[in-house]
């Protein structure tokens, strides 16, 4: 099929690349003339692990190409995917006006009968937004005796959300769960099984055929769903501290409990990223606003930013002040696997080291470059062992293998108070302790208790 991806960001990048695998002819557009240059260069503008190759592949042979020119990209797709940015208000809810403007764009120059599929992630109602703004477009080129005959186009709007994780989004995009798809027309819906029966044929993955709002609302549920788990074993994990218990065993115990399952039960600093705190924020946002207090969803989050200020109380029982103190940070992506800074607890740590008084110094294999940027004021140090060398306390913000697989005795002999804060629980207790470390995981209460 002739497909269009509309803004080739994280989401839009892997999506069009994997469809172009698929064997569709895919053409993606962004405003962005540096992005498109990087891309045609060969080049990926941030790191996910087989695209790269992946692209490679495709660019190669065709099957993918890139324009800045939107009519190109319209007069080419029979369905076009949204994946521009929805980055977040200061009032919680997203900003929208990206998007918009592709449905308007696109109910201007479309030329036949198209699909418009949303894939960024949108409140539920965007579909209804949507189908309006493409109406008024579409009255408008009809009064106007100039244009093109616009009585052949049609353009159906429909949701196809996305639910890759960053640092595996090729694999989560060809290999995917589910595929979930909102529809208001046969003939949208037809046109998304066409899409999708390459991948439906090759994985087996059930398909979730709903109305457009459902779709929307099943992206909404799922993320909000993950990170409330997310929050939940923190809380547990914060009672275990105080009552000596192991919140790792008691996620084992919970997880073996077909209901419960073991997947996002790791306590630890709590999640970042581009998706999780922007969407509960606009979940939260969208029921407000609709009539309905979710609050639940507000203690989420203070659940999850609350867990920052768990690491920062432990150094200061350690360290008493912090000022003049020097810390080192292991790991600074929001998770391993990916460069990407969104939210990353790590940051925030930084800032309020460095607020009070700390020097602080960052390791991260992959993600120093992004901290230059937003912390100038942060040591950079491409070893995790040199980052913690006479070192006062080290926190462990990101699980990465180079940082889950130090000696403790290795870290023990680098730093110069032995102070380690592992805020991902990735290190083994018991052979930090056994090495000399001050060793403090997130809900390992029972290493106080001897
Ligand atoms: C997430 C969703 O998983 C994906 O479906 C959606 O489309 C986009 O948002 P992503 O943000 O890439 O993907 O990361 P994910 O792997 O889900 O992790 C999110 C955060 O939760 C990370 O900060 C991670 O460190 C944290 N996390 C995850 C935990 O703290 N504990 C866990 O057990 C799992």
């Amino acid at each position: 099929m002739d497909l269009s991806i509309v803004g080739v960001g994280h989401v839009g990048l892997v999506t069009a690349a994997v469809f172009a695998d698929l064997g569709h002819r895919v053409v993606g557009l962004d405003d962005d003339r540096d992005k498109l240059d990087t891309l045609l260069a060969g080049d990926v503008p941030f790191h996910e692990p087989g695209l790269p190759e992946l692209l490679e592949r495709v660019v190669a042979d065709g099957s993918l190409t890139f324009t800045d020119d939107l009519s190109v990209a319209v007069d080419h797709g029979e369905v076009i995917f949204v994946c521009v940015g929805t980055p977040p208000l200061p009032g919680g809810g997203p900003d929208l006006r990206f998007v918009e403007r592709v449905g308007r764009e696109v109910a201007r120059h479309a030329t036949r009968e198209t699909v418009l599929v949303e894939k960024s992630t949108v409140p539920a109602n965007t579909g209804v937004r949507l189908t309006q703004v493409i109406a008024h477009e579409l009255e408008v080129r009809r009064a106007d005796a100039t244009a093109a005959d616009p009585d052949d186009v049609h353009v159906h709007v429909a949701s196809n959300p996305e639910f890759l994780r960053e640092g595996v989004a090729v694999k989560d995009t060809a290999e995917p769960d589910r595929i979930v798809y909102g529809t208001a027309s046969d003939y949208a819906r037809d046109k998304l099984r066409e899409v999708y029966a390459p991948m439906v044929e090759r994985v087996g993955c059930p398909v979730v055929e709903t109305d457009v709002p459902t779709a929307e609302l099943i992206k909404h549920a799922s993320n909000a769903f993950l990170a409330t788990r997310l929050s939940f074993i923190n809380a547990v994990a914060n009672v275990c501290d105080r009552v000596g218990a192991d919140v790792e065993l008691v996620a084992k115990g919970m997880g073996h409990d077909a209901r419960i399952g073991h997947a996002f039960l790791n306590a630890g600093l709590g999640y970042g990223g581009s998706c999780f705190p922007k969407d509960v924020d606009a979940f939260a946002h969208l029921a407000r606003q609709v009539g309905y207090d979710f609050g639940l969803l507000e203690e989420v989050r203070d659940i999850n930013v609350g867990q920052r200020q768990v690491v920062l109380d432990r150094l200061r029982d350690e360290l008493w002040h912090l000022q003049g103190k020097t810390i080192a940070i292991l790991g600074a992506a929001f998770k391993p696997g990916t460069d990407d800074l969104r939210e990353a607890p790590a940051l925030y740590l930084a800032e309020s080291l460095l607020a009070e008084g700390a020097t602080v110094r960052m390791y991260d294999p992959v993600a120093l470059d992004g901290v230059a940027e937003v912390l100038p004021e942060v040591e950079r140090i491409d070893d995790p062992l040199e980052a913690a060398r006479g070192a006062h306390a080290a926190v462990i913000a990101t699980e990465w293998p180079q940082i889950a697989g130090l000696d403790p005795s290795d870290l023990k002999a680098a730093l110069d108070y032995p102070i380690v804060v592992d805020g991902r629980n990735c290190l083994d207790a018991r052979a930090a302790i056994d090495a000399g470390l001050h060793y403090h995981g997130i809900g390992r209460g029972h290493l106080r208790v001897r």
